[in-house]
């Protein structure tokens, strides 16, 4: 196992591009089971969570090839309907191959996706949505078995404790395209990966409307057709690296960002003072101005994202002052604070809030990463630090950030990998 050494203290400067959205393309690559006809899809990034979806298309029956950025899923019928367990359970998102199999074949045995660092997640609402349409659903031996002879659209409130789901949204809507009838999902994610996706079905013939508001309505159809579609940036690597150009007083032009994207987060760091301008397509961030700390509330899409939730702590952590975080999507995901306190931070947690007294530096320390976004606000913790920060168990960074070494060396920043 790798693990990933931090050199601290370089300010970060120059132009970095953001690759297409890890959210967005996993459950694109799921809607290509909805077709027998090939689909291309572009700007996709090369991660391990990509990598872990094809392996599942191809065992549904997919001819599925990765080569520069594009995917292509070309003739090759969705003709096996179940996603195994050694598959489903290397991440969560490939829970949503459940709708576009059921939505095609009428049935789907879908491994349960289990347990996770950040918290319990369960599924619910997917099976709420499934159910509505007309499935019954069986759990058996950890797999869901669904069938339905036919899928009739319907009302559906799919919001929760915790409000909207993104990946039971893609769910729902992936299952409703081809049912009879209207489908009309209430409390829908709002998310852009959820809109991306709808655009995405869209060009494959599916009649949707208001996606990217709380109420999305289908129109079913007979039949979808081959598309070829563009992910949208990744929002939560543009904001990290927006973060990394501030937490070390750098001066970055972030390119391939979609601005109105990133409005929660933009709009928290110039509360916090910080210089950050719009170019086409692009931001430049300045980090020369001192920072004030600020207070951040995690919260569905428009809200500040829960994924950037950890590097915002790093952030906090050597901002002068007190800041409030409260997270209110996954209430246990905190693992990072103990990291950072290794490294010298002052933050306590209190529930599901971390009060975090900012401090003049962090110092380098080993450190391990217990999930993706936590791995992502050690990083940043470590490139602010003074001396050497190693971060273990770096392979859940390779989950969601394409080639993100390559990209802060470019930067600048000292960072290499070493066997641990
Ligand atoms: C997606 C993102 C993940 C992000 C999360 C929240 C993908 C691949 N992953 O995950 O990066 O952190 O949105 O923005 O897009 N919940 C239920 N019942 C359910 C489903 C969810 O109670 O059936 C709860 C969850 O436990 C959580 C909240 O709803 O508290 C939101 O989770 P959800 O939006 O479903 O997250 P994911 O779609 O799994």
């Amino acid at each position: 196992m790798d693990k990933l050494v931090i050199e601290g203290g370089a300010r970060l400067k120059g132009e970095v591009t953001v690759s297409g959205a890890k959210n967005a393309v996993l459950p694109i690559l799921a809607a290509t089971l909805l077709t027998d006809e090939p689909c291309i899809i572009k700007g996709v990034p090369n991660l391990r969570d990509t990598n872990s979806m094809l392996k599942i298309l191809r065992s549904l029956g997919k001819i599925a090839e990765f080569d520069k950025g594009r995917v292509s899923v070309t003739a090759g019928k969705t003709s096996n309907y179940i996603a195994e367990y050694k598959l489903v359970s290397t991440m969560r998102a490939s829970f949503c191959v459940l709708g576009p199999l059921l939505g095609k074949l009428k049935k789907a045995k879908v491994s349960l996706p289990g347990g996770c660092v950040i918290g319990v997640r369960p599924v619910d609402l997917h099976l709420k949505g499934i159910r509505a349409l007309g499935a019954d659903i069986s759990i058996d031996a950890g797999y869901v078995v669904a069938a339905a002879s036919k899928l009739r659209g319907t009302y559906i409130y799919l919001g929760g404790v915790y409000g909207s789901s993104v990946l039971a949204t893609d769910n729902v809507m992936m299952a409703a395209v081809l049912a009879s009838g209207k489908t009309v999902i209430e409390s829908a994610a709002c998310e852009p990966e959820v809109v991306d996706l709808a655009e995405f079905l869209i060009k494959m013939g599916a009649k949707i409307k208001g996606h990217g508001t709380p109420v999305i309505e289908i129109e079913g159809v007979k039949h979808l057709h081959g598309a070829v579609h563009t992910i949208i940036p990744d929002r939560i690597e543009a904001g990290t690296l927006i973060l990394a150009a501030l937490i070390t007083g750098g001066d970055v032009l972030v390119k391939n960002v979609h601005y109105q994207h990133l409005g929660a987060l933009i709009d928290k760091l110039s509360e916090a003072g910080a210089h950050i301008e719009r170019t086409d397509a692009a931001l430049r961030v300045k980090g020369n101005k001192k920072l004030r700390s600020v207070n951040i509330t995690t919260l569905p899409y428009p809200g500040f994202p829960t994924d950037m939730q950890a590097q915002m702590m790093s952030l906090m952590a050597v901002t002068e002052g007190i800041s409030v975080i409260t997270e209110k999507i996954y209430p246990d995901r905190f693992m990072h604070v103990s990291e950072l306190n290794r490294m010298g931070a002052h933050i306590q947690r209190e529930g599901p809030h971390a009060i975090v007294e900012g401090i003049k530096s962090l110092s380098g320390a080993p450190v391990m990463a217990s999930d993706l976004r936590a791995s992502a606000g050690l990083v940043l913790a470590g490139l602010s630090a003074r001396g050497k920060t190693s971060i273990s168990r770096i392979y859940h960074l390779e989950r969601g950030y394409e080639l993100i070494e390559e990209k802060l060396v470019n930067l600048g920043a000292k960072v290499w990998r070493e066997k641990e």
